[in-house]
């Protein structure tokens, strides 16, 4: 460990040693990890709350992923790097990052403190807030994979975003507006205004309106699954593209309507951040912070989410007062409450 400044000694985290409802998570005074070789220890000023956070908790991602317990949730955080460990010069205390823990990792971001590899952080740009950087950090990147490297998107493409008034969604729409392409996309009738405003030419509201009766598009992005994906194929072109990111499996059929039907890689990949900060920064992607809530209200933040009622952008947890000294007194982060 290189870094001279005192650490603190302890932090507030949100954990669950059992698979169940929102009650599960638990808020917890932790000691804070110290860096070994390699590796980076960021005091957190914000988290988000992400869909995978509340079906890892219920023990719905099973197929997928087998945490270990008891678990910090949080798939990102947006903070300050208080120290690095021997052998990490891409960092150095008082850069702000972005931080993304693969979902197994038990230490996850609801938490006053995170350790990291450097290839798990993104500089951020100094303009960004905590609260908007961390809304754009796994939304981002799963936007850009499936624009950019998954669909390719051209142009003049006329282009079908399910979800837009999501988190993926709604940077989805912004990206693939960027890009030149023809931005339709479903939302509540309660979002059309907002959804025009992110950058669509047309909004079909999923809850008054069919969305099959569109002409004939280029690609679809499904960010729902079932009947959603299944009634997908009728809007799109043959040798359209059909490029879909939900948890639950799909019936791909993609060889009778004679389109491609691709499940986007979503990988955490900093180069992938770092392009969706860069157009932040530029005022092109705006982050979309649907509501922020305090660490120590978790349980409220998932609860919100699973019940469906976060809507325009990602919910953000606010990480403040959440680490303590050797002292057992506050110990101020460089980046706390912001
Ligand atoms: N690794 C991956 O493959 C990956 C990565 C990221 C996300 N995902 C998945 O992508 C999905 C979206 O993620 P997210 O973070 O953007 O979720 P989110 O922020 O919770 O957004 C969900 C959105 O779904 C919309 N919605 C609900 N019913 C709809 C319908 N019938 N038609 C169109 N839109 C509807 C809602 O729109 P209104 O607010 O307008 O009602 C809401 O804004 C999730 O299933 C998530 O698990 C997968």
């Amino acid at each position: 460990m290189t870094a001279q400044a005192p650490l603190p000694e302890t932090m507030l985290a949100i954990r669950y040693a059992d698979y169940g409802g929102p009650k599960v998570l638990q808020p917890e005074w932790l000691p804070v990890p110290r860096p070994g070789p390699g590796t980076v220890l960021v005091a957190l000023a914000a988290a988000s709350v992400a869909p995978l956070d509340w079906k890892l908790r219920a023990g719905l991602l099973s197929a997928h992923f087998t945490p270990d317990l008891p678990k910090i949730p949080g798939r990102d955080g947006a903070g300050v790097v208080l120290a690095v460990g021997a052998g990490v010069t891409e960092f150095a205390p008082g850069d702000k990052v972005g931080v993304m823990v693969p979902p197994p990792v038990a230490a996850g971001t609801y938490a006053g403190a995170v350790l990291a590899q450097p290839g798990q952080l993104v500089a951020l740009p100094p303009t960004l807030r905590a609260a908007e950087a961390v809304a754009l950090i796994n939304a981002g990147l799963s936007a850009w994979i499936a624009a950019v490297r998954c669909a390719d998107v051209q142009h003049g493409q006329q282009v079908l975003i399910h979800a837009g008034a999501g988190a993926v969604g709604g940077v989805l729409v912004q990206l693939c507006a960027h890009l030149g392409a023809r931005v339709t996309a479903t939302c509540r009738a309660a979002n059309r205004d907002y959804v025009l405003g992110l950058g669509a030419t047309q909004v079909v509201a999923y809850d008054t309106e069919d969305f099959t009766a569109l002409p004939p598009q280029d690609i679809v992005f499904d960010l729902m699954g079932g009947p959603v994906h299944a009634r997908s194929y009728a809007v799109l072109k043959r040798g359209g593209h059909l490029v879909w990111l939900t948890a639950a499996p799909i019936t791909d059929e993609g060889a009778a309507h004679g389109v491609r039907v691709s499940r986007a890689p979503i990988t955490d990949d900093p180069k992938a951040v770092a392009r969706i900060m860069a157009l932040a920064a530029r005022g092109i992607i705006r982050p979309q912070v649907a509501a922020r809530l305090p660490l120590a209200q978790a349980a409220e933040a998932q609860r919100r989410q699973q019940a469906g009622e976060v809507t325009r952008g990602r919910l953000v947890l606010d990480i403040a007062d959440a680490l303590r000294g050797a002292d057992g007194k506050p110990f101020t982060a460089p980046w706390d409450g912001s």
